[in-house]
């Protein structure tokens, strides 16, 4: 990548969001080169988005992930009270919303979404929205672990629908053409990774 984070972000033209269904038994790779994630979840009426960097796929098929939510979170409340939440890969585009998302609390605000300037979609299996603008998209319905989360944080759950731009993936794999395109990976404070070049073995 020749250009900075940020020049990429102000380079980066606003794309409508294009959505095709990925194979329930491919959605972990949705998620298994780590990018941060935004967490959405919906309970009678409230709507909340957060930012999520430690998530990972659990299982191939049927898919489940692991993401670890504070409790302290309105985003957490209200996915105990659904039992359902969405994770969308956001991309280099929607770092600032993404540090918005992390910054902030949905019980601070109306609507956070709003409040970060973040659009949603409806999801197809779950009331938890999508994340507009967003390259894949995972709907979960959550594993009662109540031991788990109360003690870890960590929320187990069934991937029952899974979406990827097919811009960015298709047939299984990740391909990035533009650099504000590519996933994020938090390092700390605001500071991010951009995924990189493909290798293959
Ligand atoms: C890049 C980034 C990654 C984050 N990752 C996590 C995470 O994995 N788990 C978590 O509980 N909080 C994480 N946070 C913090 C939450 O996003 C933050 O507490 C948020 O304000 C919660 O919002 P809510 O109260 O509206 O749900 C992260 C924040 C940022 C900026």
């Amino acid at each position: 990548m020749t250009s900075t984070l940020t020049q990429q972000v102000e380079q980066a033209a606003p794309q409508p969001t294009h959505r095709v269904a990925v194979e329930l038994a491919k959605a972990y790779r949705l998620l298994n080169h780590g990018p941060t994630v935004l967490v959405s979840a919906a309970h009678e009426g409230r709507r909340n988005v957060m930012a999520a960097a430690w998530n990972m796929p659990l299982d191939f098929n049927p898919p489940k992930v692991a993401v670890v939510i504070d409790k302290q979170t309105y985003t957490g409340a209200l996915i105990e009270a659904s039992g359902e939440f969405v994770l969308s890969v956001p991309p280099v585009a929607l770092v600032h919303q993404v540090v918005a998302a992390g910054n902030q609390s949905g019980r601070d605000v109306d609507d956070k979404f709003e409040a970060c300037g973040l659009r949603s979609a409806p999801a197809s299996l779950v009331a938890a929205p999508l994340v507009e603008g967003c390259l894949a998209w995972l709907e979960c319905r959550l594993l009662p672990e109540p031991a788990m989360a109360g003690r870890y944080d960590l929320f187990l759950a069934e991937v029952v629908a899974a979406w990827a731009d097919p811009a960015v993936f298709s047939e299984g794999r990740w391909h990035f053409e533009h650099d504000a395109q590519r996933s994020l990976h938090h390092v700390a404070g605001g500071a991010f990774f951009a995924t990189g070049e493909a290798v293959q073995a």
